[in-house]
């Protein structure tokens, strides 16, 4: 997959995989790296797929309808680009936080729905529930933040509370944090991530 790779200055702390919403580049989410741990190794991904010529990570049928066999192919097509991108880079797979927004975001979760050991943690913006009526694996040791917003019109606040009660029916440790800015991403709620990731990560 079309990524770049950063290396950190403190090779404990864990690797942040950044993924982009619909449109975006890997050079999207870089400054949110750089607010929520400087010292950490970065892995930004480009979505393979393309809509209209914008990059996403996985195919739509229409807003908010996801076409689910790409959702899944694309899921383990991720899944198994971090486990070569940890080999390439030499960094250690099971400590990988993801870092993504609407789209990326969702594919984020979709690693979490699929796979037990995939990401260490998560920050999620403005995410959506991926899948729905499967068997979650066993998610325990899972940190996830969810940044949500009240009024966003991609993601009503009941579907942001279902995913928040998914994941933690699945054992993930999860944070949820309320914005009133629709599908956008905000400082503030970037500000929120940081907070919560030095605390939940204090000792990396
Ligand atoms: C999606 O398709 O993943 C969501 O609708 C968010 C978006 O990318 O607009």
């Amino acid at each position: 997959m079309k990524h770049l790779f950063k290396q950190g200055s403190n090779p404990a702390k864990p690797v942040l995989l950044l993924l982009h919403g619909t449109g975006g580049t890997e050079q999207d989410l870089l400054p949110l790296a750089e607010m929520i741990d400087p010292e950490a190794s970065v892995l930004s991904v480009r979505g393979n797929v393309l809509e209209n010529g914008m990059p996403r990570f996985f195919r739509r049928l229409a807003m908010g309808v996801f076409d689910e066999e790409d959702l899944i192919f694309r899921t383990k097509e991720l899944h198994q680009f971090l486990g070569e991108a940890a080999e390439k880079y030499e960094f250690d797979r099971s400590n990988i936080i993801a870092i993504g927004y609407s789209n990326g975001a969702n594919i984020a979760a979709s690693l979490l729905f699929h796979y037990a050991d995939s990401l260490k943690g998560a920050i999620l913006h403005h995410p959506m529930v991926p899948r729905r009526g499967i068997a979650l694996p066993n998610l325990g040791s899972t940190e996830v933040f969810i940044a949500a917003g009240k009024n966003d019109p991609m993601c009503p606040p009941e579907e942001s509370e279902e995913l928040d009660e998914l994941l933690t029916n699945a054992g993930a440790k999860t944070a949820v944090h309320w914005e009133m800015n629709g599908h956008s991403l905000t400082r503030t709620e970037v500000e929120a991530a940081a907070k919560w990731y030095r605390e939940a990560f204090e000792n990396q």
